[in-house]
Protein backbone atom coordinates (compact mmCIF):
# COMPACT_ATOMS: atom_id res chain seq x y z
CA UNK A 1 0.00 0.00 0.00
CA UNK A 2 1.17 3.58 -0.91
CA UNK A 3 1.53 5.59 2.12
CA UNK A 4 2.69 8.87 3.42
CA UNK A 5 6.26 8.47 4.02
CA UNK A 6 8.55 10.33 6.29
CA UNK A 7 11.24 10.41 3.68
CA UNK A 8 8.63 11.77 1.09
CA UNK A 9 8.01 14.62 1.54
CA UNK A 10 11.56 16.02 2.32
CA UNK A 11 11.94 16.10 -1.72
CA UNK A 12 8.45 17.60 -1.60
CA UNK A 13 8.65 20.31 0.66
CA UNK A 14 12.07 21.55 1.53
CA UNK A 15 13.21 19.35 4.17
CA UNK A 16 10.34 19.02 6.15
CA UNK A 17 10.06 15.60 8.17
CA UNK A 18 6.68 13.68 6.85
CA UNK A 19 5.86 10.23 8.98
CA UNK A 20 5.23 6.98 8.56
CA UNK A 21 1.79 6.01 8.49
CA UNK A 22 1.90 3.00 10.33
CA UNK A 23 0.75 3.26 13.63
CA UNK A 24 4.37 2.70 15.19
CA UNK A 25 3.95 5.36 17.77
CA UNK A 26 6.27 5.91 20.08
CA UNK A 27 4.16 5.51 23.34
CA UNK A 28 4.80 8.21 25.97
CA UNK A 29 4.66 6.57 29.06
CA UNK A 30 5.44 9.54 31.33
CA UNK A 31 2.57 10.75 30.45
CA UNK A 32 -0.77 8.07 31.85
CA UNK A 33 -4.10 9.59 31.45
CA UNK A 34 -6.06 10.27 34.53
CA UNK A 35 -8.74 7.66 34.98
CA UNK A 36 -11.35 10.98 34.52
CA UNK A 37 -10.13 12.41 31.28
CA UNK A 38 -10.72 16.15 30.94
CA UNK A 39 -11.92 17.39 27.59
CA UNK A 40 -12.02 20.54 26.02
CA UNK A 41 -14.06 21.67 22.28
CA UNK A 42 -12.04 24.36 19.97
CA UNK A 43 -14.60 25.45 17.53
CA UNK A 44 -18.45 25.50 18.52
CA UNK A 45 -20.41 25.29 15.38
CA UNK A 46 -23.15 22.52 14.49
CA UNK A 47 -19.82 19.85 15.03
CA UNK A 48 -18.19 21.58 18.20
CA UNK A 49 -21.85 21.56 19.64
CA UNK A 50 -22.32 17.54 18.95
CA UNK A 51 -18.96 17.23 20.39
CA UNK A 52 -19.65 18.11 23.97
CA UNK A 53 -22.77 16.68 24.38
CA UNK A 54 -21.07 13.67 22.87
CA UNK A 55 -18.06 13.93 25.22
CA UNK A 56 -19.66 14.70 28.61
CA UNK A 57 -21.72 11.50 27.87
CA UNK A 58 -18.79 9.09 28.27
CA UNK A 59 -18.40 7.71 31.24
CA UNK A 60 -15.37 8.62 33.09
CA UNK A 61 -15.15 11.77 30.72
CA UNK A 62 -16.07 15.70 31.43
CA UNK A 63 -16.18 18.57 28.87
CA UNK A 64 -14.24 21.50 31.10
CA UNK A 65 -13.48 24.00 28.92
CA UNK A 66 -14.65 25.22 25.75
CA UNK A 67 -13.06 27.86 23.54
CA UNK A 68 -14.49 29.99 20.30
CA UNK A 69 -13.37 33.30 18.94
CA UNK A 70 -17.13 33.98 18.30
CA UNK A 71 -18.46 34.98 21.88
CA UNK A 72 -21.96 34.14 20.93
CA UNK A 73 -20.87 31.01 19.77
CA UNK A 74 -19.20 30.78 23.57
CA UNK A 75 -22.15 31.87 25.27
CA UNK A 76 -24.81 29.60 23.00
CA UNK A 77 -22.27 26.25 23.65
CA UNK A 78 -22.54 27.02 27.60
CA UNK A 79 -26.01 27.55 28.01
CA UNK A 80 -26.43 24.13 26.27
CA UNK A 81 -23.87 21.91 28.08
CA UNK A 82 -25.81 23.78 31.11
CA UNK A 83 -22.65 22.14 33.52
CA UNK A 84 -23.14 22.05 37.43
CA UNK A 85 -19.56 21.76 37.81
CA UNK A 86 -17.02 24.87 36.24
CA UNK A 87 -16.65 25.06 32.86
CA UNK A 88 -14.09 27.23 31.47
CA UNK A 89 -14.15 29.29 29.07
CA UNK A 90 -11.70 30.71 25.93
CA UNK A 91 -11.27 33.18 22.81
CA UNK A 92 -7.93 32.01 22.24
CA UNK A 93 -6.77 28.27 21.80
CA UNK A 94 -3.69 29.23 22.71
CA UNK A 95 -4.64 30.20 26.03
CA UNK A 96 -6.64 26.96 26.78
CA UNK A 97 -3.86 24.58 25.38
CA UNK A 98 -1.28 26.73 28.07
CA UNK A 99 -4.13 24.65 30.71
CA UNK A 100 -2.22 21.68 32.14
CA UNK A 101 -5.81 20.63 33.45
CA UNK A 102 -6.78 19.58 30.52
CA UNK A 103 -5.99 16.12 29.14
CA UNK A 104 -7.68 15.96 25.46
CA UNK A 105 -8.90 18.64 23.13
CA UNK A 106 -11.91 18.58 20.08
CA UNK A 107 -10.81 20.68 16.98
CA UNK A 108 -14.29 21.58 15.42
CA UNK A 109 -13.12 24.53 13.86
CA UNK A 110 -13.27 25.21 9.83
CA UNK A 111 -10.74 22.95 8.03
CA UNK A 112 -7.77 25.21 7.20
CA UNK A 113 -7.23 25.14 11.16
CA UNK A 114 -7.60 21.95 11.61
CA UNK A 115 -3.91 21.08 11.37
CA UNK A 116 -2.68 24.26 13.04
CA UNK A 117 -4.99 23.69 15.66
CA UNK A 118 -3.97 19.86 16.04
CA UNK A 119 -0.11 20.28 16.06
CA UNK A 120 -0.31 23.05 18.86
CA UNK A 121 -1.95 20.68 21.04
CA UNK A 122 0.34 18.05 20.58
CA UNK A 123 2.77 20.36 20.82
CA UNK A 124 0.85 21.18 24.19
CA UNK A 125 1.21 17.42 25.36
CA UNK A 126 -2.89 17.09 24.47
CA UNK A 127 -4.37 14.27 22.80
CA UNK A 128 -6.38 15.44 19.58
CA UNK A 129 -9.98 14.37 17.89
CA UNK A 130 -9.38 16.50 15.02
CA UNK A 131 -12.40 16.61 13.15
CA UNK A 132 -12.45 15.77 8.72
CA UNK A 133 -10.36 16.69 6.35
CA UNK A 134 -7.32 16.59 9.04
CA UNK A 135 -5.78 18.78 6.92
CA UNK A 136 -6.05 21.78 4.30
CA UNK A 137 -3.36 20.48 2.16
CA UNK A 138 -1.49 17.02 1.58
CA UNK A 139 1.61 18.40 3.41
CA UNK A 140 -0.43 19.67 6.58
CA UNK A 141 -1.65 15.79 6.90
CA UNK A 142 2.08 14.33 6.61
CA UNK A 143 3.16 16.93 9.12
CA UNK A 144 0.00 15.96 11.35
CA UNK A 145 0.35 12.26 11.15
CA UNK A 146 4.16 12.47 11.64
CA UNK A 147 3.66 14.44 15.18
CA UNK A 148 1.23 12.17 15.98
CA UNK A 149 3.84 9.26 15.74
CA UNK A 150 6.34 10.96 17.46
CA UNK A 151 4.55 12.59 20.37
CA UNK A 152 2.84 8.93 21.43
CA UNK A 153 -0.17 10.47 21.74
CA UNK A 154 -3.94 9.79 20.39
CA UNK A 155 -4.92 11.59 17.18
CA UNK A 156 -8.15 10.29 16.29
CA UNK A 157 -9.96 11.59 12.92
CA UNK A 158 -13.34 12.41 12.67
CA UNK A 159 -14.33 9.81 9.98
CA UNK A 160 -16.71 8.14 12.15
CA UNK A 161 -17.28 5.10 9.87
CA UNK A 162 -14.44 2.95 11.02
CA UNK A 163 -16.45 2.54 14.34
CA UNK A 164 -19.69 1.55 12.85
CA UNK A 165 -19.93 -2.33 13.82
CA UNK A 166 -21.58 -2.79 10.53
CA UNK A 167 -19.11 -0.94 8.59
CA UNK A 168 -16.61 -3.16 10.43
CA UNK A 169 -18.43 -6.11 9.55
CA UNK A 170 -19.17 -5.35 5.98
CA UNK A 171 -15.38 -4.11 5.62
CA UNK A 172 -14.34 -8.03 6.82
CA UNK A 173 -16.88 -9.30 4.76
CA UNK A 174 -15.11 -7.88 1.53
CA UNK A 175 -11.88 -9.38 3.30
CA UNK A 176 -12.94 -13.12 3.00
CA UNK A 177 -13.46 -13.05 -0.24
CA UNK A 178 -17.38 -13.78 -0.68
CA UNK A 179 -17.88 -11.17 -3.07
CA UNK A 180 -14.89 -12.47 -5.44
CA UNK A 181 -12.22 -10.11 -6.24
CA UNK A 182 -13.20 -6.28 -5.82
CA UNK A 183 -11.62 -4.37 -8.61
CA UNK A 184 -13.78 -1.57 -8.61
CA UNK A 185 -15.59 0.79 -5.61
CA UNK A 186 -17.82 3.87 -6.10
CA UNK A 187 -18.10 6.65 -3.65
CA UNK A 188 -21.04 8.84 -4.00
CA UNK A 189 -21.71 11.80 -2.82
CA UNK A 190 -24.88 13.40 -3.26
CA UNK A 191 -27.09 16.03 -1.71
CA UNK A 192 -29.13 18.90 -1.96
CA UNK A 193 -26.86 22.18 -0.54
CA UNK A 194 -28.83 24.65 -2.23
CA UNK A 195 -27.40 27.99 -3.32
CA UNK A 196 -26.01 30.18 -0.75
CA UNK A 197 -26.37 33.45 -2.91
CA UNK A 198 -24.08 36.42 -3.35
CA UNK A 199 -23.10 37.90 0.01
CA UNK A 200 -21.34 41.45 -0.55
CA UNK A 201 -18.14 42.70 2.16
CA UNK A 202 -19.01 43.70 5.25
CA UNK A 203 -18.04 44.17 8.74
CA UNK A 204 -17.57 41.30 10.81
CA UNK A 205 -20.05 40.83 13.91
CA UNK A 206 -19.43 42.33 16.67
CA UNK A 207 -16.31 40.97 19.32
CA UNK A 208 -15.50 38.48 16.76
CA UNK A 209 -11.53 38.00 16.26
CA UNK A 210 -12.19 37.93 12.54
CA UNK A 211 -8.57 37.73 11.74
CA UNK A 212 -7.76 35.06 13.71
CA UNK A 213 -10.46 33.32 12.20
CA UNK A 214 -9.12 34.39 8.74
CA UNK A 215 -5.78 32.58 10.34
CA UNK A 216 -3.03 30.87 7.75
CA UNK A 217 -5.46 32.02 4.76
CA UNK A 218 -5.13 35.64 3.11
CA UNK A 219 -6.80 38.10 4.32
CA UNK A 220 -9.96 38.95 2.56
CA UNK A 221 -12.80 41.26 4.11
CA UNK A 222 -15.90 39.62 5.79
CA UNK A 223 -18.55 38.34 4.09
CA UNK A 224 -21.89 36.22 5.44
CA UNK A 225 -20.22 33.83 3.10
CA UNK A 226 -17.03 33.38 4.08
CA UNK A 227 -18.14 32.70 7.44
CA UNK A 228 -19.96 30.25 9.20
CA UNK A 229 -20.72 26.93 7.68
CA UNK A 230 -20.14 28.80 4.11
CA UNK A 231 -16.46 28.52 4.43
CA UNK A 232 -16.54 25.69 3.14
CA UNK A 233 -17.16 26.14 -0.45
CA UNK A 234 -13.85 29.06 -0.93
CA UNK A 235 -10.41 28.23 -0.88
CA UNK A 236 -8.54 29.29 1.42
CA UNK A 237 -10.97 27.54 4.27
CA UNK A 238 -12.63 24.54 2.79
CA UNK A 239 -11.84 21.99 0.60
CA UNK A 240 -15.81 21.79 -0.66
CA UNK A 241 -17.84 18.78 -0.25
CA UNK A 242 -15.44 16.18 -1.61
CA UNK A 243 -13.43 17.56 2.09
CA UNK A 244 -16.46 17.59 3.54
CA UNK A 245 -18.91 14.73 2.79
CA UNK A 246 -16.86 12.99 0.41
CA UNK A 247 -14.50 12.34 2.89
CA UNK A 248 -16.21 9.73 4.41
CA UNK A 249 -17.44 7.77 1.31
CA UNK A 250 -13.55 7.64 0.35
CA UNK A 251 -12.14 6.94 3.41
CA UNK A 252 -14.86 3.76 3.55
CA UNK A 253 -14.08 3.02 -0.05
CA UNK A 254 -10.12 3.19 0.68
CA UNK A 255 -10.33 1.17 3.92
CA UNK A 256 -12.66 -1.49 1.81
CA UNK A 257 -10.20 -1.93 -1.38
CA UNK A 258 -7.18 -1.80 0.85
CA UNK A 259 -5.45 0.58 -0.81
CA UNK A 260 -3.17 4.14 0.29
CA UNK A 261 -2.59 6.73 -1.76
CA UNK A 262 -3.17 6.07 -5.81
CA UNK A 263 -1.11 6.11 -8.45
CA UNK A 264 -2.51 8.27 -10.68
CA UNK A 265 -5.56 10.79 -10.41
CA UNK A 266 -7.67 11.69 -12.64
CA UNK A 267 -10.87 14.38 -12.15
CA UNK A 268 -13.31 17.00 -12.82
CA UNK A 269 -15.49 19.43 -11.80
CA UNK A 270 -17.35 22.58 -11.79
CA UNK A 271 -19.96 24.74 -10.72
CA UNK A 272 -22.76 23.84 -12.92
CA UNK A 273 -25.71 23.94 -10.98
CA UNK A 274 -25.82 27.53 -8.81
CA UNK A 275 -24.79 30.57 -9.76
CA UNK A 276 -23.48 32.04 -6.43
CA UNK A 277 -20.49 32.91 -4.21
CA UNK A 278 -18.99 29.28 -4.51
CA UNK A 279 -15.52 28.27 -5.49
CA UNK A 280 -15.21 24.83 -5.21
CA UNK A 281 -17.46 22.60 -7.41
CA UNK A 282 -20.58 21.63 -7.49
CA UNK A 283 -20.37 18.93 -9.91
CA UNK A 284 -17.20 16.60 -9.48
CA UNK A 285 -16.04 13.53 -10.69
CA UNK A 286 -12.64 12.23 -9.77
CA UNK A 287 -10.86 8.61 -10.54
CA UNK A 288 -8.04 7.26 -8.60
CA UNK A 289 -5.67 4.60 -10.04
CA UNK A 290 -4.39 2.01 -8.12
CA UNK A 291 -2.25 -0.90 -9.65
CA UNK A 292 -5.43 -4.03 -9.05
CA UNK A 293 -8.43 -1.53 -8.79
CA UNK A 294 -10.55 1.56 -9.25
CA UNK A 295 -11.61 4.08 -7.19
CA UNK A 296 -14.19 6.53 -8.15
CA UNK A 297 -15.67 9.31 -6.82
CA UNK A 298 -19.13 11.27 -8.26
CA UNK A 299 -20.94 14.33 -6.32
CA UNK A 300 -23.73 16.52 -7.71
CA UNK A 301 -24.41 19.12 -4.44
CA UNK A 302 -27.83 19.56 -6.13
CA UNK A 303 -30.11 16.22 -5.66
CA UNK A 304 -31.34 14.33 -2.41
CA UNK A 305 -32.80 11.46 -4.09
CA UNK A 306 -31.67 8.06 -3.51
CA UNK A 307 -29.66 6.56 -6.15
CA UNK A 308 -28.28 2.83 -6.02
CA UNK A 309 -30.57 2.33 -3.57
CA UNK A 310 -29.21 5.29 -1.44
CA UNK A 311 -27.89 8.98 -1.39
CA UNK A 312 -24.35 9.02 0.29
CA UNK A 313 -22.71 5.77 0.25
CA UNK A 314 -20.02 3.41 -1.40
CA UNK A 315 -20.38 0.51 -3.65
CA UNK A 316 -18.03 -2.35 -4.12
CA UNK A 317 -18.16 -4.07 -7.39
CA UNK A 318 -16.91 -7.73 -7.24
CA UNK A 319 -17.47 -10.70 -9.29
CA UNK A 320 -19.94 -12.29 -7.18
CA UNK A 321 -21.75 -9.61 -6.01
CA UNK A 322 -21.66 -5.91 -5.35
CA UNK A 323 -21.63 -4.37 -1.53
CA UNK A 324 -23.65 -1.10 -0.74
CA UNK A 325 -22.32 0.56 2.31
CA UNK A 326 -25.07 3.61 3.02
CA UNK A 327 -26.78 5.43 5.71
CA UNK A 328 -29.07 3.30 6.30
CA UNK A 329 -26.62 0.15 6.64
CA UNK A 330 -24.73 -2.98 4.73
CA UNK A 331 -26.48 -4.59 1.96
CA UNK A 332 -24.91 -7.22 -0.20
CA UNK A 333 -26.53 -8.15 -3.17
CA UNK A 334 -24.76 -11.99 -5.11
CA UNK A 335 -25.27 -12.35 -9.06
CA UNK A 336 -27.77 -14.62 -8.66
CA UNK A 337 -29.99 -12.47 -6.85
CA UNK A 338 -29.51 -13.43 -3.26
CA UNK A 339 -29.63 -10.39 -0.60
CA UNK A 340 -27.90 -10.53 3.05
CA UNK A 341 -27.87 -7.38 5.09
CA UNK A 342 -24.60 -7.18 7.20
CA UNK A 343 -25.23 -4.38 9.75
CA UNK A 344 -25.73 -0.39 10.18
CA UNK A 345 -23.81 2.73 9.31
CA UNK A 346 -21.49 4.88 10.73
CA UNK A 347 -21.13 5.56 14.64
CA UNK A 348 -20.29 9.13 16.13
CA UNK A 349 -20.57 8.26 19.37
CA UNK A 350 -18.52 4.82 19.08
CA UNK A 351 -15.97 7.10 17.58
CA UNK A 352 -15.34 9.34 20.83
CA UNK A 353 -15.79 6.73 23.08
CA UNK A 354 -12.76 4.54 21.53
CA UNK A 355 -10.96 7.61 21.27
CA UNK A 356 -11.94 8.04 25.24
CA UNK A 357 -10.60 4.45 25.77
CA UNK A 358 -7.36 4.92 23.82
CA UNK A 359 -6.74 8.03 25.84
CA UNK A 360 -7.29 6.17 29.34
CA UNK A 361 -5.40 2.99 28.01
CA UNK A 362 -2.62 5.70 26.01
CA UNK A 363 -2.61 3.39 23.44
CA UNK A 364 -2.99 5.07 19.93
CA UNK A 365 -2.82 1.60 18.25
CA UNK A 366 -6.17 0.94 19.03
CA UNK A 367 -7.69 4.09 17.59
CA UNK A 368 -10.49 3.22 14.81
CA UNK A 369 -9.63 5.83 13.00
CA UNK A 370 -6.06 6.61 13.45
CA UNK A 371 -4.89 10.02 11.95
CA UNK A 372 -2.32 7.79 9.89
CA UNK A 373 -5.34 6.77 8.00
CA UNK A 374 -7.36 10.04 7.99
CA UNK A 375 -4.34 11.71 6.66
CA UNK A 376 -4.50 9.76 3.96
CA UNK A 377 -8.09 10.02 2.74
CA UNK A 378 -7.63 13.67 3.10
CA UNK A 379 -5.12 13.30 0.61
CA UNK A 380 -7.19 11.64 -1.64
CA UNK A 381 -9.73 14.56 -1.30
CA UNK A 382 -7.05 17.24 -1.66
CA UNK A 383 -5.45 15.15 -4.58
CA UNK A 384 -8.74 15.38 -5.96
CA UNK A 385 -9.76 18.86 -6.01
CA UNK A 386 -6.06 19.50 -7.11
CA UNK A 387 -6.50 17.18 -10.29
CA UNK A 388 -9.78 19.24 -10.80
CA UNK A 389 -7.79 22.65 -10.62
CA UNK A 390 -5.30 21.78 -13.17
CA UNK A 391 -7.62 20.06 -15.48
CA UNK A 392 -4.57 17.48 -15.81
CA UNK A 393 -4.27 13.60 -14.93
CA UNK A 394 -1.70 13.62 -12.00
CA UNK A 395 1.06 11.12 -11.59
CA UNK A 396 1.56 10.23 -8.24
CA UNK A 397 5.49 10.00 -6.99
CA UNK A 398 4.44 7.97 -3.44
CA UNK A 399 7.68 7.61 -2.51
CA UNK A 400 8.79 11.94 -3.34
CA UNK A 401 5.01 13.05 -2.65
CA UNK A 402 4.83 15.25 -5.69
CA UNK A 403 2.91 15.12 -8.71
CA UNK A 404 5.35 13.63 -11.23
CA UNK A 405 6.60 17.03 -13.52
CA UNK A 406 3.90 18.88 -12.55
CA UNK A 407 5.15 22.10 -10.37
CA UNK A 408 1.54 23.78 -10.57
CA UNK A 409 -0.11 20.93 -8.92
CA UNK A 410 3.04 20.43 -7.10
CA UNK A 411 2.55 24.03 -5.35
CA UNK A 412 -1.01 23.12 -4.38
CA UNK A 413 0.26 20.13 -2.04
CA UNK A 414 0.97 23.00 0.03
CA UNK A 415 0.18 26.47 0.75
CA UNK A 416 1.34 30.20 2.06
CA UNK A 417 0.90 30.77 5.47
CA UNK A 418 0.54 34.28 6.36
CA UNK A 419 2.81 36.28 8.78
CA UNK A 420 2.15 35.36 12.46
CA UNK A 421 -0.12 32.10 11.58
CA UNK A 422 2.93 29.47 10.28
CA UNK A 423 2.58 25.96 11.08
CA UNK A 424 3.68 25.10 14.97
CA UNK A 425 6.39 23.21 15.16
CA UNK A 426 6.20 19.93 17.17
CA UNK A 427 9.14 19.04 19.53
N1 LIG B 1 -17.49 14.17 11.25
C1 LIG B 1 -18.59 14.67 10.77
O1 LIG B 1 -19.51 13.94 10.37
C2 LIG B 1 -18.75 16.15 10.67
C3 LIG B 1 -20.03 16.72 10.58
C4 LIG B 1 -20.12 18.11 10.49
C5 LIG B 1 -18.96 18.88 10.49
N2 LIG B 1 -17.74 18.29 10.57
C6 LIG B 1 -16.51 19.10 10.54
O2 LIG B 1 -16.46 19.92 11.70
C7 LIG B 1 -15.83 21.16 11.40
C8 LIG B 1 -16.74 22.29 11.89
O3 LIG B 1 -17.94 22.27 11.15
P1 LIG B 1 -19.15 23.24 11.54
O4 LIG B 1 -20.26 22.91 10.62
O5 LIG B 1 -19.40 23.16 13.01
O6 LIG B 1 -18.51 24.66 11.14
P2 LIG B 1 -18.86 26.13 11.69
O7 LIG B 1 -18.23 27.11 10.81
O8 LIG B 1 -20.33 26.24 11.92
O9 LIG B 1 -18.16 26.16 13.13
C9 LIG B 1 -16.77 26.34 13.29
C10 LIG B 1 -16.55 27.15 14.55
O10 LIG B 1 -15.14 27.28 14.76
C11 LIG B 1 -14.87 28.62 15.22
N3 LIG B 1 -13.48 28.94 14.94
C12 LIG B 1 -12.90 29.24 13.74
N4 LIG B 1 -11.58 29.43 13.88
C13 LIG B 1 -11.32 29.27 15.20
C14 LIG B 1 -10.13 29.37 15.98
N5 LIG B 1 -8.94 29.63 15.43
N6 LIG B 1 -10.22 29.18 17.32
C15 LIG B 1 -11.42 28.91 17.91
N7 LIG B 1 -12.59 28.81 17.22
C16 LIG B 1 -12.53 28.97 15.88
C17 LIG B 1 -15.87 29.48 14.46
O11 LIG B 1 -16.07 30.73 15.07
C18 LIG B 1 -17.12 28.58 14.46
O12 LIG B 1 -17.95 28.83 15.57
C19 LIG B 1 -15.60 21.18 9.90
O13 LIG B 1 -14.26 20.94 9.61
C20 LIG B 1 -16.46 20.06 9.36
O14 LIG B 1 -15.89 19.45 8.23
C21 LIG B 1 -17.62 16.95 10.70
Amino acid sequence: MNRLSRRSFLSATGGILATSAAMSASRDASAAPSERVRHAVIGLGGQGSSHAAAFNEVPGCEVVAVCDLDPARLERAKGKLNKTGELKTFTDFRRLLEDTEIDTVSVATPDHWHTPVALAALAAGKHVYVEKPCSHNVREGVLLADAAARTGKCVQHGTQSRSGVGIQEAIQFLRSGALGKVRMAKAINHQLRGPIGRAPESDPPEGVDYDRWLGPAPVHRFTANRWHYNWHWFWDYGTGDIGNDGIHQIDVARWGLGVGLPKAVIAAGGQLFYDDDHETPDTQVVTYEYDECYLLFEMRLWTDYPLEGHDNGVVFYGDKGKLEVGRHGCDVTFIEGEKKHIGEGSDFGANVRNFVDCVKANDPSKLNAPIAEGAISAALCHLGNIATRVGRRLHLDAAKMECTGDDEANRLLTREYRAGYELPVVP
